[in-house]
Formats: structure tokens, C-alpha cells, sequence
């Protein structure tokens, strides 16, 4: 099946209360993985490339991967650019055959955040492609916006963006960070935030950002085997449910396959260190990012069978 964009699939998770899970991918380990759970779970999918994946891998890499994968299956996928940090690079991944960019001009002032959005938009409607945007900044790191302080979205601001800019989702910060160390006390998401945010902007699909569980098994694995991922913590499960039932289409999940891959290779060399061959750690932790993206389809995003 070709690549499609989000539209259709945006549409029926709004209508029935479930999310698409946006997986980041690095390496073919990751693409197979993810797949091979979308596969079994029979789920929509979408597969999100950053900046920094890009200049990893390389974009024809992750894109022939990407044509690989979908030669041998018939899921809908959506190709999307995560966090695309100006107009040039979101125009190469929309010349580039992405079905979806997202351009984050949530570091920059308002009306500079909606006219960069607003090109973008311009350019990738005008191809057919479908465009995120952020408004409100999340905690934590991301490649180019360094917050230590969130600023959650305000709601009447997030409806007169949307109207303005033209996006076709939004990304809002509700309480969710990107990587390993979400919450020092207790996790809480503003849920009345949500609910003010959906109800000024009804059927408009929201995506969460910073979205992964940080899976206690993977934090102890991780720390068994040498690691040192010392009081990490992730959003609970709960709450993302709750969430995709609110308006939230998309949930992006990047650190928890990072930390399945990275447990299982550290227990492979712990329990194998005689073994040098690539093959012999990549397998076992492919595997754990099928199972670890399979429960979550079913049991968080609740696309399961949505395909
Ligand atoms: O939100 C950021 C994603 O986790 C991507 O991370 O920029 O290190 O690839 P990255
Ligand atoms: P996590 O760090 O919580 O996995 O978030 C990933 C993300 O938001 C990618 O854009
Ligand atoms: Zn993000």
C-alpha cells in the first residue's frame, strides 16, 4: 500500500476516541519492529522522523526503509517530519515524499510561531500534504528549543492559531516532556486545559508530544545490566487514554523504544559478552520494540484493528 497522510485516519480516531501512535524511527530495527507490531495488531501507523534521525540516517535511507516495509504489508502509514525546525527542512521532506511535516515554531514569539507556520502551510497544502504545528512549550530538551520551564497552551490563543495559521493539527503542551524524566513528584496532566482546548476547536485532532510511559522493566533492565537511568519516569497509561478520548489523535513515543532497545542490548552483553556479532543483540531487541509498540497500540492508544 502507498504511503497516505493522517487525514482519514485523524478523522475516525476523533469519531471513535482512540490515537495513532507516532513512532520515532532511526535504523531498520526500529522501522521492522514498529511494523511487525502494527502488522499483528492490525493498526494504523505512523512513522516520524527528526531532524536528527535525518542527519543520522540520511532521508533516502529512512525513506527507502520505509518503502521496504510497506512493500510487504497493507497498513495505512504516514510518513512525518517530527519537530521540523524551519521552512527549509520541512520543504525537503515534503519534496521528499513525507505525507506529513510538522514545522515547531513554539520557541518563537506568537506572531512569529503563525507566520512560519502559515509558509509552511502554504507550501505543503499546495502538494497535498498535511502540516502540525506547536503552540506553548513543553519541559525538557528538544533538538533546537532548550525549556526548562513548560508554558501550557493557552486555549483561546490555540483556536485563533489554528484559524490563523491554518495548521491541520496541533501539538499543545498539557504537561507532558520529552525524555526519560517527565515528573519529579506526581504525573498529572491538566485535563480541564484539554477539555477548554477541544471543546474551542470540536473535531480538530490535538497531538501529545512527550508521550512515552518510560516502562519500569526497561528503567530496572537498563539499570541491571550497568545502565544508569536513575529515577526516570514516564506519563501512566491511564492518563493517555483518558487523553486520546479528548481530542488527542496523535501520541508521539520516542524515549520507550529507546529504552527497550538499549535494555535488551545491555542484557544481551551482560548475559553474552563473548558475542560480537550485530545479529545476535539487534534481533532480541527488535523483538522487544514489537511487543513494547503492540501493547501500546492495543492498550493505551487503542488503535488496535483500526487499520
Ligand atoms: O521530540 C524529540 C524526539 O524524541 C526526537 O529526538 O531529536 O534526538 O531524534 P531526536
Ligand atoms: P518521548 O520523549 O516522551 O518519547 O516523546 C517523543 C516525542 O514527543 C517526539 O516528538
Ligand atoms: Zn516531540
Amino acid at each position: 500500500m502507498p504511503l497516505v497522510g493522517p487525514k482519514s485516519m485523524f478523522e475516525r480516531a476523533y469519531k471513535e476516541g482512540y490515537a495513532i501512535g507516532a513512532f520515532n524511527v532511526n535504523n531498520m530495527e526500529i522501522v521492522q519492529g514498529i511494523m511487525q507490531a502494527g502488522a499483528e495488531e492490525k493498526a494504523p501507523l505512523i512513522l516520524q522522523v527528526s531532524a536528527g534521525a535525518r542527519k543520522y540516517a540520511g532521508q533516502p535511507y529512512l525513506m527507502k526503509l520505509v518503502e521496504a516495509a510497506l512493500q510487504e504489508s497493507d497498513l495505512p502509514v504516514v510518513v512525518h517530519l517530527d519537530h521540523g525546525p524551519d521552512f527549509e527542512l520541512c520543504k525537503a521532506c515534503i519534496d521528499g515524499g513525507f505525507t506529513s511535516v510538522m514545522i515547531d515554531g513554539s520557541h518563537l514569539p506568537y506572531e512569529e510561531n503563525i507566520a512560519l507556520t502559515k509558509k509552511v502551510v502554504e507550501y505543503a497544502h499546495d502538494r497535498g500534504v498535511w502540516v502540525e504545528a506547536e503552540l506553548g512549550k513543553l519541559a525538557g530538551v528538544e533538538e533546537h528549543v532548550s525549556s526548562t520551564h513548560s508554558v501550557y497552551t493557552d486555549p483561546d490563543q490555540a483556536a485563533e492559531f489554528v484559524q490563523r495559521s491554518g495548521c491541520d493539527s496541533l501539538a499543545i503542551a498539557i504537561g507532558t516532556s520529552h525524555g526519560a524524566y517527565k515528573f519529579k513528584g506526581d504525573a498529572n496532566l491538566d485535563f480541564p486545559r484539554l477539555e477548554k482546548i477541544s471543546t474551542l476547536l470540536p473535531g480538530y485532532p490535538l497531538v501529545l508530544h512527550g508521550a512515552s510511559s518510560v516502562p519500569q522493566e526497561f528503567v530496572d533492565m537498563c539499570n541491571k545490566y550497568g545502565g544508569k537511568v536513575g529515577g526516570a519516569k514516564g506519563v501512566p497509561e491511564n492518563l493517555l487514554r483518558k487523553a486520546a478520548g479528548l481530542g488527542i489523535c496523535k501520541i508521539n513515543v520516542d524515549t520507550d523504544i529507546r529504552l527497550a532497545l538499549t535494555a535488551c542490548i545491555r542484557k544481551h552483553f551482560a548475559e553474552h559478552p563473548e558475542d560480537f556479532d550485530p545479529r545476535a543483540y539487534l534481533k532480541p531487541a527488535r523483538e522487544a520494540v514489537k511487543l513494547m509498540v503492540q501493547r501500546k497500540i492495543r492498550d493505551v492508544m487503542g488503535c488496535s484493528g483500526k487499520a
